[in-house]
This record gives structure tokens, sequence and C-alpha cells, in this order.
């Protein structure tokens, strides 16, 4: 067979359909995977309707997927014939996760450990990258913290403070367990209030409603006992006018922010610092981390003890016809504290 089933964007800020396109090849230090599992991102969302990212239509959209690897390309050691994969895509149709079959750079993808399914590894990749370049990159490129991972890292900010604005989201659910994983003592989140159990057990200390004004968003951190000055914050949804604010808000004269929006426009003022950043994997900056992230087997231990948990997963209908509707579903604000999930193998 050379031929696979894709859900395609026609052309640039198009429409979606179900066609088919070539199996690609994995070259030097690839490996091609069968896809399983594809999670739905804004991202996706973005691409359609700003044109961005992506210069060649019709396209393969799909940042989040998990599969059995089915071919090596020249080079790769570290993987072998059916062994089950977890993969972040890339904004090139034959890396990303839309279709039936992908091709990855092995150096980024992480064994999916015994204990999870193909649905629980889909809705993790790129959150997990996300979160730790934005944690733990460079300051220019994130907050510059240490990384627990590293020799002394784990608990290394205990006594301290971090804010999170939208700890609900597949980002910020990550944030707020590497936040644990670093000590600090105080995470203090935003998300709708119904999220607040689901955060806490994530790691979060506490849980402010999102959409209160900035006046009560302070006040309701007046209330909280001991609670020391933020130093960081980490804006895990990228609104300028909702999430990004709040962030920037709370910090210290100085302190230090990054935002998931890369593009964001915002006044900065007081001393503090905004880094913006994307997590692609050829991202200079991104390298060294993602490597001691996945490369390392790191990735695939931190979600085999739990440390890291996945996202609950909410499968559509329909295998990769079932996306057109979970985009909706993303754009309508109807996707809270959950990845919306297909089954390649369901596609009509
Ligand atoms: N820089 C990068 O490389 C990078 C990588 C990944 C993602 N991103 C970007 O990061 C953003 C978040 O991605 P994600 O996958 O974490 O999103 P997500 O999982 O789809 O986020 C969903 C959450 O967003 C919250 N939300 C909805 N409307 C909001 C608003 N107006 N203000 C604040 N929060 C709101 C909701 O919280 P409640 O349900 O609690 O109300 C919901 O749970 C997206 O814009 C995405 O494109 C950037």
């Amino acid at each position: 067979m050379s031929t696979q089933k894709a859900f395609l964007l026609v052309e640039k800020q198009g429409h979606f359909e179900l066609g088919t396109r070539p199996i690609p090849k994995p070259g030097k230090d690839e490996i091609l995977v069968k896809i399983k599992s594809t999670a739905l991102n804004p991202a996706d969302l973005w691409v359609r309707k700003f044109g961005i990212l992506y210069t060649e239509y019709p396209a393969v959209l799909g940042l989040d997927f998990s599969g059995d690897v089915v071919e090596l390309g020249e080079g790769v050691t570290r993987f072998k014939v059916g062994d089950r994969v977890l993969l972040g895509g890339e904004f090139r149709s034959d890396y990303s996760g839309f279709q039936e079959y992908a091709i990855s750079d092995a150096h980024t993808a992480a064994l999916i450990p015994a204990n999870l399914s193909y649905d629980d590894a889909a809705t993790i990749p790129t959150a997990l990258s996300t979160a730790y370049l934005g944690l733990y990159n460079d300051p220019l490129k994130g907050l510059g913290l240490q990384s627990f991972l590293t020799p002394g890292g784990e608990g290394a900010y205990a006594g301290q403070a971090i804010f999170v604005s939208t700890g609900s989201g597949s980002v910020g659910q990550v944030v707020l367990q590497m936040a644990k994983l670093s000590g600090f003592s105080f995470v203090v989140t935003t998300s709708s209030p119904h999220n607040a159990p689901y955060l806490k057990s994530l790691g979060a200390t506490h849980v402010i409603d999102r959409t209160l004004p900035l006046p009560s968003l302070l006040a309701e951190l007046e209330k909280i006992d001991a609670l020391p000055k933020f130093e960081y914050a980490f804006d895990a949804y990228g609104r300028a006018d909702t999430s990004l604010l709040q962030a920037m808000t709370v910090l210290v004269p100085g302190g230090k922010c990054v935002t998931v929006a890369p593009r964001v426009q915002f006044e900065v003022e007081d001393g503090k610092t905004l880094a913006k950043f994307s997590a692609e994997k050829h991202v200079k900056e991104n390298v060294p981390h993602l490597r001691a992230l996945l490369e390392s087997g790191e990735a695939t231990r931190l979600l085999e003890s739990g440390k890291i948990k996945t996202q609950k997963a909410d499968v559509l209908p329909g295998g990769l016809g079932g996306i057109n509707g979970g985009l909706k579903r993303i754009e309508n604000g109807q996707v809270s504290a959950v990845k919306l999930v297909v089954h390649v193998d369901e596609t009509p």
C-alpha cells in the first residue's frame, strides 16, 4: 500500500475534507509511525483561520499523536519496529497527525509506558514539550528555571510562588505538575471553578475563577495566607486581554513571565520581562531541552511513575472524519480540561 487516508486542509484558509495522500518515507534519524490515536489542538484552528505556518497545500495538520513504529530510517537505534510511541507533530504534512501514517524525528519521539493507552499518550506530547520549554528554557525563550531533571533541581523552588494563568488547558495542566516537581510552595492558577478539585490534584495549591476582573483577582490573592510575591508567572492561554494581563499584573516589579503566544503584543512595565516562545522542535534553543526531556527517556519515566499525568481523552466518533466537529467545539469554547482525540482506524 502506498497511499493512505488523511484529513486535508485543501487550500490556505480553505475547508477540510477526507482524502488520500502518499505514505511518507522516513529519512535519516526518522521513524515512520502507524497512527492509532491523534489529538486536536487550538493551533489546528489558527492554521486554518490565519493561513499561517504551512507553505504547501493540501496540508495535513495535527500536533499530537501516538501509534506503532513500522519503519526505521537510517541511523535510528533508539527504537525498533513494533514499539509504541508518542509524538509531537510539526507544521509539515508528512510530520503531522491527521492521517494514517506520519514520520517523526526519532530524537523527539518517546516510548509509551505500558500503563498508558494510545489515547492517553496522544493527549500529552505538545503540552509536555510546551510546559517544559516555557518553564526551563533560557530566559529569552522561557522562565529560565532550573529543571527538575537536573541534579538538585527537584524541589529547588521550595518557599516560592508561581502564578499560572489557565491551569485547566492542556499546557496549563502540565505546567502545574512541573511546578510541583520544581517544589514551588504556592502554585496559584486560574480556571473555571468546576475544574478546581482536578487542578488541585495535579499540584495547584490555589485555584481562582479565571473570569474575575483584575481587582477581584488581586483581592483573592490578598486572602492567601503567607503568599510570597510572584517572581514567576506562566501564561498558558496566550490572550493579551485576559490570561496574559492577569499574569503580568500579579508579578512583582522585575518579575518574569512567559507566554504561549509567540506573536502577542503586550506593553511590559516595571522592569518585568516577558518571554514568548514556540515549542517547535527545530528551534535552536529548544533542541537541547527537548532531548533532555524526550530522547533521554525521562518523559517515558515521568509518565510511567505518574509524576506527570496525561489528560482525560474525550474520544470523538468517526475517526479522522470526526475532527471537523471537534475543531468547532474548540472554536466555540466547549472544551474544558479534556483533550479531543480520534481513533484513526475508525475513519470511513
Ligand atoms: N507557543 C507554543 O509553542 C504553543 C504550544 C502549545 C499551545 N500553544 C497555545 O497555547 C494556547 C493554549 O493551548 P492549550 O492546548 O493548552 O488549550 P486548551 O487545552 O484548548 O485550553 C482550554 C482551556 O482554556 C480555557 N479558556 C477558554 N477560554 C479562555 C479565555 N478567554 N481566557 C483564558 N482561558 C480560557 C478553558 O478553561 P476552563 O475550562 O477552566 O474555563 C479551557 O479549559 C493556545 O492558544 C495554543 O495555540 C502554544
